[in-house]
């Protein structure tokens, strides 16, 4: 049985309630943990679902509470958590730690890990043993990669050997230097290929696949053919689940954003106040006052 046959199935013995009646008025999680037939409801039913990036344990815990159904150790960590210019450099060794972090605080979250450039490439032994690390050593439940087709092999020894697989098409961060920089994929004629992609990594055992930088009437395509959840980033609103990098989302990275990046938070300017006056107390000596002295 693939996983998307058996995420469509009830799962003997499991405790949660069903999708839909969480305690969090403003999620449509699980009360227990959000396992792959709740994404496969979710795209059954005409639900959305939402994922954030996560790389540590208080955004994970706080993103967890406040029901964010899936939460994603992104390749995007080497941007975002080491200070690269790209994803290409962060390593599976930099990642497992951060996933584990992750892993550790979300009590409901899916946790779903990103398997890094050069770690799946050149072999399907490959590609199942960094699977199985991110499983084993990063307690991640499930994993995603990118590419279309050729992978299709791949992801079916993958999901064979337990380990859940989100498939990731369209614009593909690894491939950056080979797609000739951040450009939309799968204009015009070029959506036929994204829908033949997403179908192989179905057909392959995928659980969902991810589009990145896609029109959303392509985005579109790729959602009607599939039976299995799609999630997107800059796909527009068709698909059945939402990505964004938390940093971005939520205000933390400063600089110019994406156009399908929307913020929801001011971060980076809270931290900067209290910094800010974090140093002028102390050095006008109003910090630490007499409460905050033994
Ligand atoms: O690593 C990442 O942040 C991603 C995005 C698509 C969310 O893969």
């Amino acid at each position: 049985m693939t996983h998307s046959e058996s995420a469509s199935s009830s799962t003997p013995g499991e405790t949660s309630a069903p999708y839909g009646s969480g305690p969090a008025a403003s999620s449509s999680a699980p009360a227990g943990r959000v396992r792959l037939h709740h994404l496969q409801a979710a795209k059954a039913e005409g639900r959305h679902f939402a994922m954030l990036t996560a790389y540590e344990q208080y955004t994970a815990e706080i993103f967890d509470e406040a029901g964010i159904e899936v939460l994603l150790i992104g390749d995007s960590a080497s941007n975002n958590v080491f200070g690269n210019e790209t994803s290409l450099p962060v390593t599976v060794d930099e990642l497992l730690p951060l996933c584990r972090a992750v892993a550790r605080a979300a009590k409901r979250s899916l946790v779903l890990a990103d398997l890094p450039f050069g770690s799946y490439e050149a072999s399907i032994e490959q590609a199942v043993t960094t699977g199985v690390r991110f499983l084993k050593e990063g307690l991640a439940h499930a994993v995603k990669m990118e590419g279309g087709a050729y992978y299709a092999d791949t992801v079916r020894a993958m999901v064979q050997a337990g380990i859940p697989v989100m498939g990731h098409i369209g614009f593909t961060p690894q491939s950056e230097h080979a797609l000739g920089g951040y450009r939309v994929q799968g204009r015009g004629d070029d959506a036929a290929r994204l829908v033949e992609d997403a179908l192989a990594l179905q057909e392959a055992g995928a659980f969902a696949v991810l589009m990145e930088m896609v029109p959303a009437a392509t985005a579109a395509q790729v959602d009607a053919a599939l039976t299995i959840p799609t999630v997107g980033i800059g796909a527009g609103n068709v698909t059945t689940g939402q990505v964004l990098v938390w940093q971005d989302a939520m205000g933390l990275r400063g600089g110019r954003m994406a156009r399908f990046v929307k913020q929801y938070a001011r971060i980076r300017q809270d931290l900067l106040e209290g910094a800010r006056t974090f140093g002028e107390e102390v050095r006008d000596g109003s910090f630490p006052g007499p409460e905050h002295s033994f």
